[in-house]
């Protein structure tokens, strides 16, 4: 077991189980909407954008050492029941996700915050004021979206290049197309094929999320992903602590679809130039 190589964004560290499955330790709120994206059939058409998931196991710290990694490979192949665990007071819980990265040789990930709106109604006035600050200070409010981390491999150098959370707080909306540019470029050439994928992904996402009146993502991402040696990518939502799935329609809007929007804008930018 060990912590995941390939983290742009996030605070707690995620682990790499030897089954090469992913454990996020989560808080009740994200492990509830999870279990309602899988538990509700209307929702079967949202799931393919999430990261698969494989369930919940509750540890704590000395847990987690304990346990050798042989056994908790058989505890996680035995996980079947997706219902919420009570949690126990020193233990964390754990979602166990599919590695979206696996099979890639060398992958290259963004992780971008999305929508205007980067307040849940349930944070508290100080810290609602200093994340509306935040978001009408960069890229959030005017784009509806807010790079938060990337690396991509450059094969001119033979190394990753990296963008952290301050840089893409730094942005401004003049400056918003830069994070998909960077990331798509590879050093000798953009990566034109990878750009129609998240493209046509996008595009299929904004339908998908127009089905729903009631789904709000409060500084949720979209993580991009693809391999700097093959055509394989992935586009996915994660993060899901402040997110929310029966807010009456119209209210307390998240800006996510316009974020969509803007973010089909810029790739079909990127493609054009190309042709
Ligand atoms: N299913 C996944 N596969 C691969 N990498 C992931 C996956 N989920 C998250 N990550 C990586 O971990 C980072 C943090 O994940 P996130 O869910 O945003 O955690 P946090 O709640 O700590 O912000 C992401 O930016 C991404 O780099
Ligand atoms: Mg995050």
């Amino acid at each position: 077991m060990s912590v995941a190589k390939h983290q742009v964004g996030g605070r707690g560290s995620i682990l790499e189980l030897p089954s090469s499955r992913l454990a996020k330790p989560i808080s009740y709120e994200e492990g509830n909407f999870y279990s309602t994206i899988q538990n509700n059939e209307k929702y079967l058409p949202l799931r393919p954008f999430l990261p698969h998931n494989y369930g919940f196991f509750d540890a704590s710290a000395s847990d987690l050492k304990r346990i050798r990694t042989k056994e908790l490979k058989v505890v996680l192949e035995k996980l079947s029941n997706l219902e919420l665990v009570e949690q126990s007071k020193d233990n964390v819980r754990y979602f166990v996700m599919e590695n979206l990265t696996l099979g890639m040789r060398k992958p290259c990930l963004m992780d971008i915050k999305m929508g205007r709106r980067c307040h849940d109604f349930i944070d508290g006035y100080e810290k609602k004021i200093k994340k509306i600050k935040k978001c009408k200070a960069s890229t959030s409010w005017p784009c509806g979206f807010r790079l938060i981390g990337l690396k991509k491999f450059n094969h001119k150098t033979g190394a990753y290049e990296r963008r952290d959370p301050e840089w893409g707080v730094s942005l401004t909306k003049e400056q918003s197309e830069d994070p998909l540019r960077i990331f798509l470029n590879n050093g000798l050439k953009s990566r034109v094929d990878i750009a129609q994928f998240f493209l046509q992904k996008l595009k299929k996402l904004r339908s998908v999320l127009r089905l729903y009146t009631g789904l709000r993502f409060y500084t949720s991402s979209l993580l991009f992903i693809y391999d700097a040696f093959s055509n394989k990518a992935n586009l996915r939502l994660i993060d899901f602590t402040h997110s929310h799935t029966d807010i009456p329609e119209g209210e307390e809007e998240d800006g996510y679809l316009f974020g969509v929007e803007n973010l089909i804008k810029i790739l079909k930018k990127i493609i054009n130039e190309k042709k």
